[in-house]
């Protein structure tokens, strides 16, 4: 299918470019756009130009309007074309069009692709080895493996890395604990729990007794140094914890391209810090460190502590350039929590100055805190809630809310059930929100049939697949429209292309989630009102198309979102 507010603004463009030759071709490409009529009961799509070119062209708006009007170019795609108050031209679909467009549509559902012969680098999840994953390495990793999914989709090469957090100074508290309290079979049975465990263990001793940060420190540079038998020892660790995160990774259904650590950097961190001081470009901080300039009323960046072990931002300048040489990426997106504004800001400056990357192509997607409704969720252990803990407890009520609604069904389909909805439900929960806002977590919100939540959309396409299913009917021949509530679904279902689009520009997979809501409440209110299977001929016929052009749909906004459909629920 084709973005159609492209597609029809070029009709605009042509004929504003007949009425007004004194405009130049890019006050033509800025000021006539399409956007959403501010009420669709007036049209499919609204042309603001008028209004906005009316100082430029020193007339009022109406007439502006009606000059472009007299001059758009017949196209049997549009039924009209209307001037709106206070400066807008209403443009209206036409049914032929709207049919023609529906029959596409039962077929299938999918975009004309972007062509570009450069990949786009999308880094999500940096989850840390050895340590517990936390709520904000689950958002990044959902948050991330949908907008890979969506720029796929939408044509374009990605390659999908996961930035692991295989280095820094907790591995010398980790070593330490290890060391001295650590049973190795209980680990390898358990990793992420005992190094957890291990970790908060470490922390506790060392308040009662501040020699142990030193001891840690001393590892640590020993592992930077390359002490062969601690590099066993962390070898091991990272290895063990591993095999607990890529559980988690195949229970979300996410995947990687390359799951590279952050040690996989360290040499070459040596070479920036090298190429830095050559150029100038750092100066001497206390006792010996380097420091990178940020400009004036700026935070200056650490790059090397005094101890000369390297640091995170090090690593990450020295990713940059590793990225770069390598793929020759058109952006690199680093889908990380807004606690690390400051890191990214530092680490793409800092590249920047360097010439390892053009600032412009290194983009920091971030997305705010979750907090938790009232009693949503305690934690375990200490402060940190776990995501295994998360994940059982959306299981185990989504299998609460299938057994109601259900009632008695074999344990092993409930067992299957109850994954998926559970697991659906939490990946919808956090893309269902704005991600630059806090995101809320509430159970009840998320785990119900009613509402913008994924059992609510699920359940939609189970419907509809189940009439479709009685209904068993050859959709041949062209589909009528007649009824306005069916003009209403394929006029809605049109919209997908430019919704898909506006999340990937706007990099916001909630824009997609909010469009799908929308259309299963029309699907829902269309099934309400309408006959479907006992209708005449020609209506069912229609109608079974609406229907399953509204699962294509909403089954391609569902994948992109990570989440499978059920043809039963
Ligand atoms: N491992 C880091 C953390 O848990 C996140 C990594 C983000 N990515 C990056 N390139 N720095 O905070």
């Amino acid at each position: 299918m084709k973005i159609l507010s492209r597609e029809l603004g070029k009709l605009f463009e042509a004929a504003a470019a007949v009425a007004f030759p004194e405009l130049s071709p890019d006050q033509i490409v800025k000021f006539v756009t399409l956007e959403k009529p501010a009420d669709t009961a007036h049209g499919d799509y609204a042309c603001p130009a008028p209004l906005r070119l009316s100082k430029i062209l020193g007339k009022n708006p109406q007439d502006i309007a009606m000059a472009i009007i007299e001059k758009m170019p017949k196209d049997y795609r549009y039924e009209s074309v209307e001037f709106a108050r206070p400066g807008f031209i209403n443009l209206k679909l036409s049914k032929d069009f709207l049919e023609e467009e529906l029959k596409i549509l039962e077929g299938g559902f999918s975009v004309e692709g972007h062509v570009s012969d450069k990949p786009v680098i999308i880094e999500y999840s940096g989850t840390n080895a050895a340590k517990a994953m936390q709520v904000h390495h689950l958002i990044t990793t959902i948050l991330g493996q949908s907008l890979s999914d969506l720029y796929e989709f939408m044509g374009y090469e990605v390659i999908r890395i996961n930035h692991l957090g295989d280095w820094g100074t907790h591995f010398g508290k980790l070593i330490y604990a290890v060391e001295t309290w650590g049973d190795r079979s209980e680990i390898e049975r358990n990793p992420n729990s005992e190094f957890l465990r291990l970790y908060v263990m470490f922390n506790t001793e060392a308040e009662k007794n501040p020699d142990l940060e030193n001891e840690a420190r001393k590892i640590f540079k020993a592992l930077e140094d390359g002490d062969e038998l601690r590099l066993a020892m962390w070898n091991w660790m990272v290895k063990e914890s591993l095999k607990d995160l890529e559980k988690i990774f195949v229970r979300l259904g996410v995947h990687f391209d390359h799951i590279m650590g952050e040690s996989f950097y360290l040499k070459m961190a040596d070479e920036i810090l090298a190429d830095g001081k050559n150029r100038d470009m750092f100066v001497e901080g206390e006792g010996g460190s380097l420091i990178f300039n940020m400009g004036e009323d700026k935070t200056p960046a650490l790059i090397q502590k005094s101890d000369g072990t390297t640091l995170y931002l090090t690593r990450d300048i020295a990713t940059v350039k590793y990225r770069v040489d390598t793929w020759h990426p058109a952006s690199i997106l680093y889908v990380v929590d807004v606690a690390q504004s400051l890191h990214f800001e530092q680490d793409f400056a800092i590249s920047k100055a360097l010439g390892y990357a053009e600032e412009s192509k290194l983009e920091h997607i971030s997305f705010g805190r979750m907090s938790f409704a009232d009693g949503a969720m305690s934690s375990r252990k200490g402060n940190v809630i776990l995501v295994e803990d998360l994940l059982e407890e959306a299981v185990k009520r989504a299998g609460e809310l299938a057994a109601k609604k259900a009632g008695e069904m074999p344990r092993e389909e409930l067992a299957r059930i109850k994954e998926i909805v559970g697991i659906a439900s939490i990946k919808y929960g956090i893309l269902s929100q704005d991600r630059v806002k806090n995101l809320i977590f509430d159970w009840d919100k998320m785990i119900t049939l009613e509402g913008n939540s994924a059992p609510y959309l699920l359940y939609s396409y189970a419907r509809a697949n189940s009439i479709l299913e009685k209904g068993r009917m050859e959709l041949t021949g062209m589909p009528r429209l007649n009824d306005p509530l069916e003009i209403d679904l394929v006029r809605q279902m049109l919209k997908f292309p430019e919704v898909l689009e506006g999340a990937l520009n706007e990099r916001k997979p909630h824009i997609i989630a909010t469009f799908l809501y929308e259309l299963c409440q029309n699907f829902n209110h269309f099934y309400g009102k309408l006959r479907v299977l006992d209708a005449s001929e020609s209506e069912k016929r229609t109608r079974l198309g609406l229907l399953r052009s509204f699962m294509h749909e909403l089954k391609t906004g569902l994948t992109i979102l990570g989440i499978p459909v059920l043809e039963k629920m």
